[in-house]
């Protein structure tokens, strides 16, 4: 047995040795050092030696074990250590690859430079739900039951009995504004709103609108335009007129629709357009709020969100907003 100590031990070394990866490394281990394993096996055998030889045996085995033992862990670390590497050299002086930045949609990117400009002049942003019932959105406007805005062609309505309905403008907030807290009142409210129209160049069945009301003692249409002068002059440019006509809503007398000039226009080929609509607040639209009339005046006016990106990006189609085409949104 003592003759096949030393060739055992050179087997197990070389198994160790050459052991490309783990797996066989581990494969090796329990060949020569498992519990059935060759080695093992030897060492066994100790009990069966002639008394005289086993001290000599017990060295020889001993010292072949613990170079073993060394030689395994060593191989082990190795192994592990070649495991971890990446497969691939990684050359680290390579630039990064850099995260694609979005943006903001063109449309918040206007209506946040609206509200940028309002904010200057003392006005709060208030915000109210898409789906209204009819009472804030035409009631308490002064807009009854008959009135043409109320078809069912003009709106989405819920199926419920309170017949619910997408509303068709932000004024509707301006009553939840005034229900919810005493004047005075300097609020604007973008947002969106949704009509029966169909989809073409200039309409979509829904668009973004940006609502304003103002209200206190005193209040004048000198304010309203002065208010509307500003702010477009800072959206669109310092060359920008505007010219206020006589018009009809039902919720603010007078009325007037408010057009706008400009160089951006004139590239569009127009001289005027027709960008808001606008007025003094009636009495009953304070009266269905709890304001009294005789102490209170104010304005209030709409325009579209949409419009006005057009405009100032010469954009022609209104539909290029909803597509999400990154070739039509990365110009902005
Ligand atoms: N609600 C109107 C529309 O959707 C716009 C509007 C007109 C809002 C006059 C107002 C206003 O506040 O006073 O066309």
């Amino acid at each position: 047995m003592l003759e096949h100590i030393d060739p055992t031990a050179q087997e197990a070394l070389s198994a160790l040795e050459n052991a490309s990866d783990l797996q066989t490394l581990d494969q090796a281990r329990v060949r020569y050092l498992g519990v059935n394993g060759q080695f093992t096996a030897l060492l066994k055998q100790m009990g069966s030696l002639p008394k005289e030889d086993r001290p000599k045996a017990g060295v020889q085995i001993n010292q072949a074990k613990k170079k073993l033992e060394a030689l395994l862990a060593r191989r082990k670390e190795e192994l592990e250590m070649a495991a971890a590497m990446p497969s691939q050299e990684t050359d680290f002086s390579l630039p990064g690859r850099r995260p694609i930045l979005g943006k903001c949609h063109p449309l918040t990117q206007v209506t946040e430079d609206i509200v940028k400009s309002f904010r200057k002049i003392g006005f709060v942003v208030a915000d109210g739900p898409e789906i209204e019932d009819e009472y804030h959105c035409f009631d308490a406007l002064n807009t009854p039951a008959d009135h043409p805005a109320r078809d069912s062609q003009d709106t989405f309505y819920i199926q419920s009995p309170e017949r619910p309905l997408l509303r068709t403008h932000t004024s509707s907030v301006q009553i939840r504004v005034m229900e919810n807290q005493p004047p005075p009142i300097r609020v604007i409210v973008p947002g969106r709103v949704y009509r029966r129209d169909t989809a073409d160049a200039t309409h979509n069945p829904t668009f973004h609108q940006i609502e304003g009301l103002y209200v206190d003692r005193g209040v004048t249409l000198g304010d309203l335009k002065g208010t509307v002068e500003f702010v477009f002059q800072e959206l669109l440019g310092k060359d920008v007129k505007l010219r206020f006509r006589p018009h009809y809503f039902s919720y603010t007398e007078p009325s007037l629709e408010i057009d706008f000039s400009s160089s951006l226009t004139r590239k569009m080929g127009k001289e005027w357009l027709e960008i808001a609509g606008c007025g003094m607040v009636h009495p009953k639209v304070f009266d269905a709020v709890g304001y009294d009339p005789d102490q209170w005046s104010g304005w209030a006016f709409g325009f579209g969100i949409e419009r006005i990106a057009m405009i100032r990006y010469g954009i022609g189609d209104i539909r290029l907003f909803y597509e999400n085409d990154l070739r039509f949104l990365k110009q902005f």
